[in-house]
């Protein structure tokens, strides 16, 4: 059944949601602050880099489904549901929730004037509660109705920023938290589309769902990085091929129908230097201040924080003992994003290892694929500079540091680069380039295992073994 819908938010989260529920044969309203954001869809263009969101969104701004709009009011009036999707950045008291208000305050003023039944789904990730009281309350004093005569969601979302259209369109699930029956059957419409299993539940656990989820992620990731650091101090181990014998306990990897199976969440026991983005830092710290307000001690949520926080420094350590000094050395990192395929910069941590080798003496010499600029305001612009090629980024480099896992990287001609170098030296932040560097024939560093300077000399005689 096709729905009239706003989406408040054309971030990541709120104009993929958009493309893609208006593929599906809706007909949707974004809805931004910022006038740029919205002439940018409006003349059929992405305001920012995610695979497939251009093609997408030109083919739904001409198929007439998918409009944009500063004016929230007028969009509100004139649908039946109104999504939620700003930013819900980090704040004092965990989550800085002065978006989701203005949202909530003016789609409510929007809702008093609606006639007939709209529905408020909130898919803007906020601490368990946070629906039931401050976004219904607001909802109900703007608009002068009570909930149950308007409807109330949560609705999380799981996309990953670089996969985020397919994330959307094939869904592993969809929860749906729901004030009452009515609200979680008009938000279940939408998703009629969507074959996957649906979740109804409370609009806590929704919300509790979605920091569960980004906390286990954060912690597999902490848990790698923790074995990392004791390979590194152990000789005759490595961490990449601890984990891969870890994984194929078959409590983790399934054999079903003869055949292996190596669910996704895998890919997230790996070591490296350290998760970053614009959620798995804020929402774990979220949730770690959310703890605390309830007079709780969140030791393993603090472990993940205090384990990540220590990666970037980690690696910055690497090239150091790899080059000597870091001070007057060039470096060139691979990777300025949080990860492959976004442009996102948040919390980034090849932006954290920047600024340690600037602050070392380095001259750094970055690439990245999409990311072309550094954000204004950065203190370290003249130490460190984006270079266009391969070639600028490496000619006469010290050390190389990948600070990404990118396909991109291995499929370079390393050889070649290499002879660009001042010394063949690679410090992989992410463990991903090890054909290739040793088809290079670089002295190839590696994140969680023991280099060969700090190796006591009866383990570098046993070299084979390791
Ligand atoms: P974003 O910062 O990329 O975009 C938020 C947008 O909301 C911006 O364009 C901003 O101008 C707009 N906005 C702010 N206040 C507004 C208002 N009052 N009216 C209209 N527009 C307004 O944010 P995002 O990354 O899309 O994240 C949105 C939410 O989804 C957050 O709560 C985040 O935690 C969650 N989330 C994000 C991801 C992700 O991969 N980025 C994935 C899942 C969940
Ligand atoms: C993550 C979750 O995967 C999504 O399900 C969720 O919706 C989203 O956060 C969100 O709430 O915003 P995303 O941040 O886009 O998605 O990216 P991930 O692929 O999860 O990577 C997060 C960080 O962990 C990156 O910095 C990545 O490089 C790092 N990472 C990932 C590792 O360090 N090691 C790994 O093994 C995997």
């Amino acid at each position: 059944m096709q729905k009239r819908i706003t989406i408040i938010g054309t971030g990541y989260v709120g104009l993929v949601t958009g493309v893609c529920l208006a593929s599906r044969g809706h007909y949707v309203q974004c809805v931004d602050v910022l006038p740029e954001r919205v002439e940018a869809i409006m003349d059929h263009r992405a305001p920012f880099y995610e695979p497939r969101l251009a093609e997408l969104l030109a083919a739904e701004r001409a198929s007439g489904r998918l409009t944009a709009t500063t004016k929230l009011d007028e969009a509100v009036v004139g649908s039946e549901i109104t999504f939620i999707a700003v930013g819900t950045p980090e704040g004092p008291s965990g989550v800085e929730l002065s978006a989701v208000c203005a949202a909530a305050r003016q789609a409510g003023a929007a809702i008093g004037r609606a006639p007939g039944y709209h529905l408020v789904a909130m898919k803007s990730t906020v601490l368990p509660g946070t629906t039931e009281t401050v976004v219904r309350d607001l909802l109900e004093a703007s608009s002068g109705k009570r909930v149950g005569e308007f409807g109330l969601c949560m609705n999380p979302e799981f996309l990953r920023e670089g996969s985020a259209i397919e994330d959307f369109l094939t869904p592993d699930r969809i929860v749906i938290g729901q004030w009452d029956e009515r609200s979680g059957q008009t938000l279940a419409e939408v998703y009629q589309p969507f074959d996957c299993p649906k979740i109804f539940t409370t609009l806590a656990n929704a919300e509790m769902t979605k920091y569960a989820s980004n906390a286990l992620l954060a912690t597999l990731i902490s848990f790698s990085n923790e074995i990392a650091m004791l390979c590194e101090a152990t000789p005759h181990t490595d961490v990449g091929s601890v984990l891969q014998s870890v994984k194929l306990d078959r409590r983790l990897s399934p054999v079903v129908g003869g055949h292996l199976i190596t669910p996704g969440i895998l890919s997230f026991l790996w070591a490296g230097c350290g998760f970053g983005g614009s959620c798995l830092p804020k929402d774990v710290n979220a949730l770690r201040a959310f703890a605390r307000q309830r007079n709780l001690s969140p030791h393993l949520l603090d472990a993940v924080i205090k384990i990540n926080a220590a990666r970037p420094a980690a690696l910055v350590r690497l090239v150091e003992t790899a080059v000597g000094s870091l001070r007057g050395a060039r470096i060139a990192v691979l990777g300025l994003a949080f990860k492959a395929g976004t442009d996102d910069l948040r919390d980034s941590s090849a932006l954290s290892a920047i600024r340690l080798l600037s602050e070392h003496g380095a001259l750094v010499t970055a690439y990245d694929s999409v990311v072309k600029a550094f954000p204004r305001g950065l203190e370290f612009d003249d130490l460190a500079r984006i270079c266009a090629t391969p070639e600028e980024t490496l000619r006469g480099a010290d050390a190389v540091v990948v600070t990404m896992d990118s396909p991109e990287f291995s499929a370079w001609d390393w050889r070649r680069l290499c002879a660009l170098m001042r010394q063949p030296i690679v410090v992989d932040g992410r463990n991903s380039l090890s054909k290739a560097a040793h088809q290079a024939g670089m002295h190839y560093i590696t994140i969680g295992r023991m280099q060969e300077a700090e190796k006591p000399v009866s383990a570098i005689g046993l070299r084979s073994l390791a």
